[in-house]
């Protein structure tokens, strides 16, 4: 079921174990640390702020991870202001301050691993092989982008001009931006979004997820660690309602970008729109996806279900690459489901602290809910294939869902993007090929796709007329590596650019030219 050799049926591939096991003794005392956290500023903040929330284990409920004081309004003004005033001289300071500044970042968040890692397990649920790829995804990041920005703002571009007269393009900074994050990736998304914002001149508020409150604000004290002045970056832990729309509705904000649901980002997007009397913003949104897959009858049966295990399975579903409908050619459908429901019954299903889970929780009770429902209607239509087995006693201290897979008609039958390790099957004929593109394309979303053939024809035909960002041709669809597959999508799904592209600094940043008559 699993050819790559990664791990036998039940146990744990002893390599993978001894690779981890230094840093799992390193990652021990984390487990138990209990952390405080709150909004990190350019000015002194009065005890009295915002609301205190304990922050609870989403896999061990007996646990609280520590506490977390959520900004208020007032302070998330007061820190507009800050921000505002702060703009000038960092848009003024050299790129090659700012972009040493996200390779300390990077360096010390390569120090601080295993307590990051410790971290996305306690408050994200985020399984160590996760962990391990959140902390390498942010360094990528500042690394990336630091390079990039110097490449971009080191020097003016030269540009022609008659005798006489010199022309020079200049990048410079927007203005404020404010990040807005998902809890899902909580170090590399949220780091993502807010090196890209500076290190092009910006300043930056940060709003990380509720959920993830404690990770961003480790996070950032290690941004503090590396030199990025505290008026430049602040951090506003709080809800969507109350920091997210100040910060989308006041009109000193030049742009915003969001990463996290379609429904949000469109929001963001008439709050900003319905400022008076403001300078036209940026939005750059990177949003959620209803991701399919489309195999053929050439396709390897046991290629195509590790794949398609990895991304509907891996993260508990909780990606916003996530595999949610598998259209699979009919001559082939029988094999490939059996096959499926065998790895499906192989998933362990538990605390992400061990190295044998494959499956640990969804973020919390609200995304449990959401998710049993969709299951319970489901399954009430006899639409069921195949349900992985969870022991009743992980169920119960913590939010578990476990791996399912529906058959259903199309992608139509879908309203919106279930965030979570639900898989539906459909089933078409070779001739029905075009319409089964059309009708994911007319869906609207266009996040991630793939498609798994031998015949390079087909995989061809079907790549080039797909619209999405991200296609992986006989691969699984997760796991964008920064530089190397650019990651984002469009329609319902974002407005690119791309994350770790090349062209991501560019909508942050003002083109300016200067003209001198020499
Ligand atoms: P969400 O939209 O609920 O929240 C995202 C952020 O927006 C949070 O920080 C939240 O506090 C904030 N927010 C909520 N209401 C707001 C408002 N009115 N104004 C301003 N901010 C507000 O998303 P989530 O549940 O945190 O994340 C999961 C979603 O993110 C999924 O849809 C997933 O597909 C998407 N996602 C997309 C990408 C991508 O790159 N395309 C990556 C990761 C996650
Ligand atoms: N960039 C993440 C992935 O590709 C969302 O899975």
């Amino acid at each position: 079921i699993f050819p790559d050799g990664r791990r036998n049926a039940r146990g744990i591939n002893l390599n993978v174990n001894s690779q981890f096991k230094p840093l799992m003794d390193e990652m021990t005392p984390f487990f138990q640390r209990d952390y405080n956290a709150g909004p990190l500023v350019g000015f002194d903040l009065k005890d009295s702020g915002g609301d205190q929330r304990n922050v609870i284990c989403p896999w061990d409920h007996t646990r609280t991870v520590g506490k977390v004081r959520w900004t208020s309004a007032e302070e998330t003004s007061h820190a507009i202001d800050v921000a505002w005033k702060a703009f000038p001289d960092w848009n003024d300071t050299p790129v090659e301050k700012r972009a040493a500044i996200l390779e300390r970042f990077a360096d010390l968040m390569e120090t601080h691993m295993a307590e990051l890692m410790a971290m996305c397990c306690m408050e994200g649920g985020k399984l160590l092989t996760d962990g391990v790829a959140e902390v390498r995804e942010a360094v990528d990041f500042c690394r990336y982008y630091a390079a990039r920005a110097r490449e971009i703002f080191e020097a003016p571009t030269v540009l022609p001009g008659p005798t006489g007269e010199s022309n020079e393009l200049i990048m410079q900074g927007k203005g404020v931006f404010a990040t807005i994050s998902p809890w899902n990736f909580p170090i590399a998304i949220f780091c993502g979004q807010t090196v890209a914002a500076a290190v092009t001149g910006n300043t930056v508020l940060a709003k990380p997820a509720e959920q993830t409150s404690l990770i961003a604000h480790r996070v950032i004290e290690l941004l503090y660690e590396a030199g990025m002045p505290r008026e430049v970056v602040q951090l506003l832990p709080g809800d969507g309602a109350t920091v997210g729309s100040v910060l989308s509705s006041d009109r000193r904000i030049t742009g915003v970008a969001f990463t996290g649901s379609t429904q949000t980002a469109q929001l963001i997007n008439r709050s900003l729109a319905a400022r008076e009397n403001a300078p036209l913003p940026t939005l750059v949104a990177e949003t959620g996806g209803l991701n399919a897959m489309i195999v053929d009858s050439t396709a390897l049966p046991e290629q195509v279900v590790k794949d398609v295990v990895a991304s509907s399975y891996q993260s508990a579903g909780q990606r916003c690459s996530a595999l949610r409908v598998l259209y699979v050619q009919e001559d082939i459908a029988e094999r490939v489901t059996e096959t499926l429901k065998g790895a499906m019954a192989e998933l362990n299903i538990g605390d992400p602290t061990r190295l044998a889970t494959d499956v640990g929780p969804v973020i919390d009770e609200d995304a449990r809910k959401g998710l049993q429902a969709h299951i319970d209607r489901l399954k009430g239509e006899g639409r069921l294939i195949a349900e992985t087995e969870i022991d009743p006693a992980i169920a119960a201290n913590g939010t578990f869902i476990a791996p399912t897979a529906f058959r259903i008609d199309g992608i139509d039958a879908l309203e919106t993007e279930q965030f979570g390790p639900i898989l539906h099957v459909v089933t078409f004929k070779a001739s029905e090929i075009d319409q089964v593109i059309d009708t994911i394309n007319e869906r609207g979303y266009g996040l991630t796709f793939g498609v798994h053939s031998r015949n390079e024809t087909f995989t061809n035909h079907v790549a080039s007329r797909i619209r999405v960002g991200n296609v992986y041709v006989n691969r699984n669809i997760i796991g964008a590596v920064v530089g190397v597959q650019p990651f984002g999508g469009q329609g319902f799904s974002g407005t690119g650019p791309k994350a770790g592209g090349p062209h991501y600094l560019l909508r942050f940043a003002n083109e300016k030219t200067r003209t001198i008559n020499t």
